[in-house]
């Protein structure tokens, strides 16, 4: 391998050193890729990623996708700011629950990439969940009940209704928009979706944009949904990234969730984020034989 690679927990995550994401060789690109599709979240340390060198090294992995809703950089249009000021106090701030990103749409984005630029002393870490291996804990009676049914999500966060934390002043420096009808519609997706570079099913929902079971009420899902995110978050399935001064972190949202921890106002930080490739989120199971 042309790199270090060091786990960050047993089944999730791994810290890359030892290569520059500017200057990649054909065997650091090949090697870096194999390593994503197996630990799904990388780390990559001492990196001093540029909004340019971003977008050439987020090209790797397939077309960058345009965020909605969210204003990007004013001359890089596929790189938005995550910014919280440090005079930014008492809000909600950006991907502060667990979430897939924007997996409410047709053909949700793949990968998210994020360098960092200034980081609080403390605190501000970015949380993960393996939805594979919650997956795979499940018991068989379960996975049968589970692999057959779709979700539904929606981008009601920025459509229409107040958000659940509707009257908590959200933070201004990442400019969202809202009131979006578009934003409201719900979509189907199978809640055991396939990660094609592992060949593993994973759990595919999330408090933040998934709202009910395909043909139930939001009050019938509420039980198995609420099941599923106290599993998905247990202990055992999440590792957590601790900022370093020069990482860039990637990961795949067909395999994990995140959600950025809100404890460091009176501190700015600041990380570049590209995205990166978009599908249809692709059953894990034949959904008419199952
Ligand atoms: C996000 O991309 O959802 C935010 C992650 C973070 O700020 O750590």
């Amino acid at each position: 391998m042309p790199f270090d690679l060091s786990p960050i927990g047993p089944t999730l995550g791994a810290i890359i050193e030892g290569i520059d994401a500017r200057d990649l060789s054909d065997a650091d690109d090949a090697a870096l890729k194999a390593a994503f599709a197996e630990h799904r979240v990388l780390v990559l340390r001492d990196q001093s990623l540029g909004a340019d060198d971003q977008v050439t090294f987020s090209a790797r992995f397939g077309p960058l996708y345009r965020m909605p809703y969210v204003k990007p950089l004013a001359d890089h249009p596929d790189v938005i700011a995550v910014l919280k000021e440090a005079d930014e106090v008492k809000v909600s701030t950006f991907g502060s629950w667990w979430h897939a990103d924007f997996s409410y749409l047709e053909e949700p984005p793949v990968y998210s990439i994020l360098q960092a630029h200034e980081l609080p002393p403390a605190g501000g870490d970015t949380l993960f969940a393996d939805l594979c291996t919650a997956y795979d804990a499940l018991s068989d009676g379960m996975k049968a009940m589970l692999s057959p049914l779709k979700v539904m999500h929606s981008g009601h966060i920025y459509g229409t209704k107040l958000a659940p934390d509707g009257e908590k002043a959200r933070m201004r420096s990442v400019e969202v928009s809202t009131g979006h009808v578009e934003a409201d519609v719900e979509r189907a997706h199978p809640l055991v979706r396939l990660h094609q570079p592992s060949g593993r099913p994973a759990l595919f929902c999330s408090p933040t944009y998934t709202t009910r079971l395909e043909g139930m009420t939001a009050t019938e899902s509420a039980s198995i949904l609420g099941y599923l995110y106290e599993h998905i978050a247990r202990p055992e399935f999440t590792i957590r990234q601790r900022w370093q001064a020069g990482d860039l972190l990637m990961w795949d949202n067909r395999a994990v969730v995140h959600l950025a921890v809100n404890d460091y106002d009176g501190h700015r930080r600041l990380l570049h984020r590209t995205t990166v490739a978009s599908e249809r989120p692709v059953p894990a199971f034949n959904q008419e034989d199952s």
